[in-house]
């Protein structure tokens, strides 16, 4: 692979050699850390971000590779002064030797790859994917479950913009037995093509309009925030679904709660301290996911250049 734009272009065996990669950097930090010496990562950030963007960048200084950023490309950026997202890649490219990009539009990493010759990594892009979101994710369940396969999951809140569910949901097609439900705010609910894409992928998908209709024994609650910053109706009544304490009793002792975060008020925090809580920790798995895709993309990549550091991994 050198790019990571899409989690459709990921197979189920570079999954399990990035999960086990992942496994083996979360054992042992210090063996990685010098992997990257004498290379340059650049993050390019169109849209606020707190843990994408500072998980890459701790990703990126624990491999030891040397790290430009700019934290809000938007306004800081040439792009404020109307250069084009492709020049903006041409010249960055030009500084360091992998782009890590997030994007207020759909296609922008698209674009970006169609004039990048160093590899590109997608950190969100519109209302489209976040694949990397995703990898973090499927690396939780398959930390909780031991497996991925044969598992029942209930997405919540945003389906309609909510990328890192877009992603997530390509990526869970990859396995086998697998039952969606969609639980979706009022108006945001999934689009056909991912309805089709489920359904072509032999992924059993249930829409629902209530929580009871959520079975007592699902193994995943994945909640989402709202992204009202990509409403294009602006007038669109939101009736949030809020978990507490109170609800969530009807779930069983086994059913994990995630989010990718940030939340607003989807997840009360009175259930922060139960121990089916596991979004803190799914967030930090973003920093062992993040090191273990950099890594694959550059070996993949740079593959004759880094050789002498390659016994290490
Ligand atoms: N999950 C996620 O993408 O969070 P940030 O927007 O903080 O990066």
């Amino acid at each position: 692979m050198k790019n990571f734009i899409s989690a459709s272009q990921i197979s189920r065996t570079e999954l399990d050699d990035i999960f086990n990669l992942t496994d083996k950097i979360k054992k042992n930090k210090k063996k990685y850390s010098n992997l990257l010496k004498g290379y340059v990562i650049s993050t390019l950030f169109f849209e606020p971000s707190t843990r994408t963007r500072l998980s890459f960048e701790s990703a990126i200084l624990r491999l030891g590779a040397g790290l430009i950023s700019t934290e809000n490309a938007r306004e800081n950026a040439s792009a404020k002064k109307g250069e084009s997202l492709e020049d903006t890649i041409r010249i960055v490219q030009g500084y360091s030797d992998m782009i890590v990009m997030r994007h207020f539009d759909n296609d922008a990493a698209e674009r970006a790859v169609k004039v990048a010759k160093v590899p590109i990594i997608n950190a969100g892009s519109g209302g489209g994917e976040h694949p990397t979101q995703a990898l973090l994710d499927l690396y939780t369940i398959r930390q909780y479950k031991g497996k991925i396969d044969n598992i029942k999951i209930a997405i919540l809140g945003d389906l309609k913009y909510g990328r890192t569910a877009h992603s997530l949901i390509k990526l869970l097609c990859l396995y086998n037995n697998i039952t969606v439900y969609g639980f979706p705010v009022h108006g945001l609910e999934l689009q056909e093509n991912y309805k089709n894409f489920l359904k072509n992928n032999n992924v059993t998908y249930i829409e629902c309009k209530s929580l009871n209709e959520i079975p007592y024994d699902v193994d995943f609650i994945y909640q989402t925030r709202v992204q009202k910053e990509r409403l294009e109706d602006k007038n669109l009544e939101i009736e949030d679904i809020i978990l507490n304490k109170e609800n969530f009793k009807r779930f069983s002792e086994k059913t994990f709660l995630m989010h990718p975060l940030p939340r607003v008020n989807e997840i009360s925090t009175d259930l922060d301290d139960d121990n089916r809580s596991i979004f803190f920790e799914q967030a930090h798995n973003g920093l062992y996911t993040r090191m273990a895709l950099i890594l694959t993309l550059m070996k993949d990549f740079y593959n004759n250049k880094w050789r002498k550091n390659e016994r290490a991994y």
